[in-house]
C-alpha cells in the first residue's frame, strides 16, 4: 500500500539507483556483510527521508538485512518520483511525491507512523514529531539533520522524548564530510541549475557559517565568486572572517548581493527590510532545511507580479526591480537539484544503517535522549571509506603510543 506519483517512472528510477550503488560502496560493504546473517528480520522500520537514489540504496541495505522498510518524504519538494516508484517496484511501501501539499505530506508521515515501526530513520524531525504525538515508542530512533537534533534537543529538555534518539549528524564521518561538502556542492548545483548563472564576478551572500554555510562559502569562492557572510555568533563570524570572508550584517549585505543562501536553520533571516534594499536581479536560494530562512510571505506581499521564468526558479516584480526565488525557498539542493552527491552520502547512510543496528542491540537499555554516536563507529565509516579509495594511512608505534599516553618525556 503506497502512494506515489507515477509506477511507470520505475525503469528511469532503476537507473538512478544503479548508479548510485556504484558510488556507495560503504554502505554497500554494509549491506553485505549482513545479508546473510539478516540480523533485522522482524523489525519494522520508518523512514523519514528524502526520497533520493541514495535513500533507496538505504533501503536496499536495511531491507536485505532483513528489515521491514517503509518511507515517507521529508519534504514536500525533494522526492524523486522515478526512485519513488523503483522503491515500490522492489516491495517498499512508499508515501511520497513530489509538489505534495503540507495536508498530504503530514498524511503521509502519518501512514509511517501507523505501521508501529521498531526503529525510526528521520531526517528533520517530523517523524519524530508525528510518533510522538501519537504515543508511539519506537525502540529509538536515528536523527539524519541539524534541524532535527535541535528540535529532538528542545523536546528532551522539555521532557517530551519518550525514547532514544541516535544523532547521526553529529557523527563526525557525517556532518564534517555531508554537511560541508555535500551542501557546498549541492547547493550551488540546484542554484544553477535553476538559473545558469555565472558564479565567477558574482558577489554570493553566505548566511550562516556553520558547517553547511562553510561548505557553499567555499566551493562559492572556488567558482570565482566574492563571499559575503552574515553571521549572529561571534565566533563563527570571526572564522568566516579568518578564513578570508567579509563578514557584515544582513543590512549591510542586502544591496551588494547577487545571490543570497540562506544556511542557519532559523526563521526570518532575510526579510522585508533586505528585500527592499536588494539589487534588480538579485537571487534568493535557502540552504537551511526548512522554508522559514527567507521570508516569502513578506516578498509576495511586496511583489506586484510574479512569474515562473524556469523551472524552479519564480520572478517576482517588485517594481522597479525584479528578484528571483529558486525553488520555494525551500532546500535548494534537494528541491532543485539532486541532493547531496551519492559519495558523500555513502558516509551518511553508513552511520544511519549502523545506528539502526546499533539501537536493535541497545534500544532497550537507554533512556530516552539524544545519543551521540559511538566513536568507534565513525572510525569505521572512516576506515572503509579510506580503503574503498584505496587510501592506506599510517598507524602509531609502540613507542609512539607510550609517548601519548605519558607525560614524562618533556624537551
Ligand atoms: N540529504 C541531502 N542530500 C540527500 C540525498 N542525496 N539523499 C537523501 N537525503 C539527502
Amino acid at each position: 500500500m503506497s502512494k506515489i506519483k507515477d509506477p511507470s517512472l520505475k525503469e528511469a528510477g532503476r537507473l538512478k539507483v544503479e548508479w548510485a550503488r556504484t558510488r556507495m560502496p560503504v554502505l554497500m560493504q554494509l549491506k553485505q556483510s549482513y545479508e546473510k546473517e539478516k540480523p533485522l528480520k522482524g523489525f519494522v522500520i520508518g523512514g523519514g527521508l528524502h526520497v533520493t537514489k541514495e535513500t533507496a540504496v538505504l533501503a536496499e541495505a536495511l531491507q536485505a538485512a532483513g528489515a521491514e522498510f517503509s518511507l515517507a518524504a521529508s519534504n514536500p519538494l525533494s522526492t524523486q518520483d522515478d526512485v519513488a516508484a523503483f522503491l515500490v517496484s522492489e516491495g517498499i511501501d512508499v508515501y511520497a511525491w513530489r509538489g505534495m501539499s503540507k495536508d498530504e505530506y503530514y498524511w503521509a508521515i502519518e501512514q509511517v507512523a501507523e505501521k508501529n515501526p521498531d526503529i525510526i530513520v528521520d531526517d528533520g524531525g517530523d517523524l519524530t514529531l508525528v510518533m510522538l504525538q501519537k504515543g508511539k515508542k519506537p525502540l529509538g530512533g536515528c536523527e539524519e539533520t541539524t534541524t532535527g537534533i535541535v528540535r529532538a534537543r528542545a523536546m528532551a529538555s522539555q521532557g517530551k522524548l519518550t525514547f532514544p534518539l541516535m544523532a547521526v549528524n553529529d557523527a563526525e564521518t557525517k556532518w564534517d564530510f555531508d554537511n560541508v561538502y555535500g551542501t557546498g556542492q549541492s547547493a550551488l548545483d540546484g542554484i544553477i541549475r535553476a538559473t545558469n548563472v555565472l558564479l565567477a564576478g558574482k558577489t554570493v551572500v553566505v548566511s550562516g557559517y556553520g558547517h553547511v554555510g562553510r561548505g557553499i562559502a567555499n566551493r562559492a569562492r572556488g567558482m570565482g565568486a566574492e563571499v559575503v557572510v552574515t553571521e549572529v555568533s561571534a565566533i563563527r563570524a570571526l572564522r568566516a572572517r579568518m578564513d578570508g570572508f567579509r563578514v557584515t550584517n544582513m543590512i549591510e549585505a542586502a544591496p551588494i548581493g547577487d545571490i543570497f543562501i540562506t544556511a542557519t536553520g532559523d526563521k526570518a533571516v532575510i526579510r522585508e527590510e533586505h528585500f527592499k534594499l536588494m539589487k534588480d536581479g538579485a537571487i534568493l536560494a535557502n540552504a537551511g532545511h526548512f522554508n522559514v530562512e527567507i521570508d516569502v510571505n513578506a516578498l509576495e506581499s511586496l511583489a506586484k507580479a510574479k512569474k515562473e521564468i524556469r523551472p524552479n526558479n519564480v520572478e517576482y516584480d517588485l517594481g522597479g526591480k525584479k528578484l528571483y526565488l529558486i525553488a520555494e525557498g525551500r532546500l535548494v539542493n534537494l528541491a532543485a537539484a539532486e541532493g547531496h552527491p551519492s559519495e558523500v552520502m555513502d558516509m551518511s547512510f553508513a552511520n544511519q544503517f549502523l545506528s539502526v543496528l546499533y539501537l536493535k542491540e541497545n534500544g532497550k537499555k537507554l533512556a530516552p535522549g539524544v545519543y551521540t554516536i559511538p566513536k568507534e563507529q565513525d572510525e569505521q565509516v572512516a576506515l572503509l571509506k579510506l580503503k574503498s579509495m584505496g587510501i592506506t594511512i599510517d598507524t602509531l608505534t609502540d613507542e609512539q603510543v607510550k609517548y601519548l599516553t605519558g607525560f614524562e618525556e618533556g624537551t
